[in-house]
């Protein structure tokens, strides 16, 4: 199974994704967590281009090969494999982020021409259940500021993560049987909470309730 975490900056997802992982553990699931842009070798090599700050003339075409560059990496050399040995997989952004940011954020690229170069890199592979962690724009970007990996796109004008937070729930309202949204507003432990009781219903529809 495969679960990706999305949301605007500062909304929470990272905290979250080790104490998921400890917990799913705990009652018996082979898990692994990883992250996007990033998760392989030459992704991470690929996120530190993407996201230096001094790299201020990066086109937003570029930016979106980019991504898609890190994500076809980690496809190939964790995604499917683990997938394929039945492993249930948490991951911290997927191609959502690339409809969010580089489609509604940036405004230049189409949402079809982002589709296209996303079937490229993923070879079709499509989450199970994405759990929006949604937040207002300006308490997330406040949230990220105390914290220390800002990257160039944290440093966008505050209409563009607007832009983006809308994304994020135009692309829910097109595909609701994948999303679910959860309040990031909400005390870390309540979100926590949250995020336990979604993974559970999705992975035990029966509600069997699994230890704490
Ligand atoms: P994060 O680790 O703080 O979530 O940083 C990842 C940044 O990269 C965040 O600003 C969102 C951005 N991003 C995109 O713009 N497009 C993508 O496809 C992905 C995976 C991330």
């Amino acid at each position: 199974m495969f679960i990706t975490l999305e949301g605007p900056e500062g909304s929470g997802k990272t905290s979250h994704l080790k104490p998921l992982a400890e917990w799913l553990t705990a009652a018996g699931k082979t898990v692994y967590t990883t992250r996007e842009p990033g998760g392989t070798s030459i992704g991470e090599q690929i996120r530190h281009v993407i996201h230096d700050l001094t790299n201020t003339e990066m086109h937003p075409r570029t930016e979106a090969l980019l991504y898609q560059a890190a994500r076809a990496q980690i496809v190939e050399e964790v995604l499917r494999p683990r997938l394929l040995a039945a492993e249930l997989i948490l991951c911290d952004r997927y191609y959502d982020s690339t409809l969010a940011y580089q489609g509604y954020g940036h405004q230049i690229i189409p949402l079809e021409e982002l589709r296209q170069i996303i079937r490229f890199a993923t070879r079709g592979l499509v989450p199970n259940l994405t759990v929006l962690l949604d937040l207002d724009v300006e308490i997330g970007l406040s949230r990220k500021g105390k914290q220390d990996e800002w990257n160039r796109l944290d440093a966008f004008t505050v209409d563009f993560h607007r832009r983006v937070r809308v994304g994020y729930h135009e692309l829910m309202a097109l595909e609701p049987a994948r999303w679910v949204v959860v309040d990031a507003s909400q005390p870390w432990e309540a979100v926590q909470r949250d995020l336990r009781a979604v993974i559970q219903s999705r992975l035990n529809p029966l509600n069997v309730v699994l230890d704490d």
